[in-house]
């Protein structure tokens, strides 16, 4: 049996045979071949070599991606198969893709451990995840992106600190309680009025600088392969426009269903935008035929490294400005932002690491969104997210990475979730008191301030008659007119 694993190492392509030197065997055909998805997307040997073997056994490795279902096929004797990883798309998810005509090889019974590795800036060179990488990425993103203001709103941060009406808590989980008495002077942070409308540049304009900087990824050529990613929301525009400033292209997929003020936007930031079903399978098996057919790297849209960093400058900028502004010399006690894939919220939570201030993650409720929450009671990170809560760019489940700094080193205090009608009154609060656009999702930490009663309670009993400085993440504003209309209509 032959078995081939091709993986790499610190920018070296290679190409392993588990069971001896790969370059005495390099003319036979193997059982199967183990390849890490990165290697659609690069150069080199093992690249080279991929395409040779799938050439020699009469298959392309560019095509047949097998849906969800069959994750645990367990596959029969077969010619040949190849197991290829593509953990940025799926987390881990294996696909296999069955040869048909080959020479009669058989299946083995084991699978091989296979390691898996994002597509994108190699995790080698990445910077660890601590609050000095979150300043280091500050200083690279700094004249990328708007230092967006910090407002306060006396309206807002009296609401907050008023105990709701005892007959408004009838019906939700809290009936029956006395309402919660908070202090809390309200501090928004507003990426509402960041470039593209949205906070997710900051991790965009790490990424592409980070991967400017990857050894070798200039001079294989990769600023003209580009970069890719699949995403029908403020990702796919914040990945356009940071590459068009380095002048890299941006393939873009996005479900066919989206909505054309999406498309165009992403269009105008001189993105090529490709189609997909609207299933993750379908759009991720896109993604991947744009790799194998460009060599673009992938640009996930919060489970890495860079990204997360790049998320986090915010949480500095925050901090920082809170100072500036109060008299007191104080700083803020906490901040709450909203959780979707989590990139944001632990980015803030590591520039907080060792400041003593405490990171709050906010969610929907509806149809499970809240999946963070959920994670956090049980001790173990929810996978998937099925939910079309109006706050759309928080439908995602919280990534491997963003879970290991929120939940594994317990740098986020606690996770709390609001309905669709109470994001629904946040947003209609912000537009109405605070003459601001946001979109649901950047609402729904302040829903959380104003609505949940059991952030309050702990606000209440944690800040005690001082009460607390709350910063307030508004994430973006990307949400049309006849969007607003529909939102208040329902
Ligand atoms: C406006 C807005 N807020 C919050 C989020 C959630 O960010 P993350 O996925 O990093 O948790 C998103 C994600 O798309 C978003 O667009």
């Amino acid at each position: 049996m032959l078995c081939f694993v091709i993986s790499r190492s610190k920018g070296d392509v290679r190409v392993d045979d588990v069971e001896g030197d790969v370059e005495e065997r390099r003319n036979q055909v193997p059982s199967y071949v183990i390849m890490r998805s990165t290697y659609l997307g690069t150069e080199g040997e093992g690249y080279e070599y991929v395409l040779k073997l799938a050439e020699t056994c009469l298959v392309s490795t560019r095509t047949s991606y097998l849906p969800d279902e069959y994750r645990d096929f367990n596959p029969p004797p077969t010619p040949l198969t190849i197991l290829l990883l593509t953990m940025p798309f799926a987390q881990s998810r294996t696909y296999r893709h069955t040869v048909l005509a080959s020479p009669p090889l058989t299946f083995p019974s084991t699978i091989y451990p296979i390691y898996s590795t994002p597509t994108m800036a190699e995790l080698s060179t990445c910077l660890p995840l601590t609050r000095d990488s979150v300043i280091e990425a500050h200083n690279i993103i700094k004249p990328h992106v708007h230092l967006t203001p910090v407002m306060t709103n006396k309206t807002l941060t009296q609401l907050a600190s008023t105990p709701r009406d005892p007959a408004s808590l009838v019906g939700t989980p809290w009936e029956g309680r006395t309402p919660a008495n908070p202090t809390l002077r309200l501090w928004f942070k507003c990426e509402n009025l960041q470039r593209i409308g949205a906070f997710k540049v900051r991790g965009a304009f790490h990424a592409i600088e980070r991967l400017k900087r990857e050894p070798g990824w200039i001079e294989n050529g990769g600023k003209s392969k580009g970069v890719v990613t699949h995403s029908s929301g403020n990702h796919a525009q914040a990945l356009a426009l940071a590459a068009r400033e380095s002048a890299i292209p941006a393939h873009i997929v996005m479900p066919s269903v989206s909505l054309p003020n999406k498309i165009a936007a992403t269009r105008g930031y001189g993105a090529n935008v490709i189609f997909s079903g609207s299933t993750s399978s379908e759009r991720e098996a896109v993604a991947a035929q744009v790799i194998a057919d460009t060599g673009a790297r992938l640009v996930p849209p919060y489970d890495h490294p860079d990204i997360i960093l790049g998320q986090g400058t915010m949480g500095l900028e925050l901090q920082d400005q809170v100072r500036e502004l109060k008299t007191d010399g104080k700083g803020l006690d906490a901040i709450i932002t909203p959780c979707g894939g989590g990139g944001m919220l632990s980015g803030v939570a590591l520039s907080c690491e060792g400041t003593g201030i405490r990171v709050f993650g906010a969610e929907p409720s509806f149809d499970g969104a809240d999946d963070g929450r959920r994670g956090f009671e049980t001790g173990k990170r929810i996978e998937s997210v099925k939910s079309l809560t109006i706050a759309d760019g928080l439908r995602t489940p919280v990534g491997e990475y963003p879970w290991s700094v929120i939940y594994e080193r317990n740098l986020v205090s606690g996770m709390y979730a609001v309905t669709e009608d109470e994001i629904r009154s946040a947003t209609r609060l912000v537009l109405e008191r605070f003459k601001l656009v946001v979109e649901p999702s950047a609402a729904v930490p302040l829903a959380v301030a104003l609505f949940n009663e059991d952030f309050r309670a702990m606000v209440e009993k944690e800040g005690g008659p001082d009460g607390w400085d709350l910063g307030v993440v508004f994430s973006g504003g990307n949400v049309s007119v006849d969007g607003l209309a529909k939102l208040f209509a329902a």
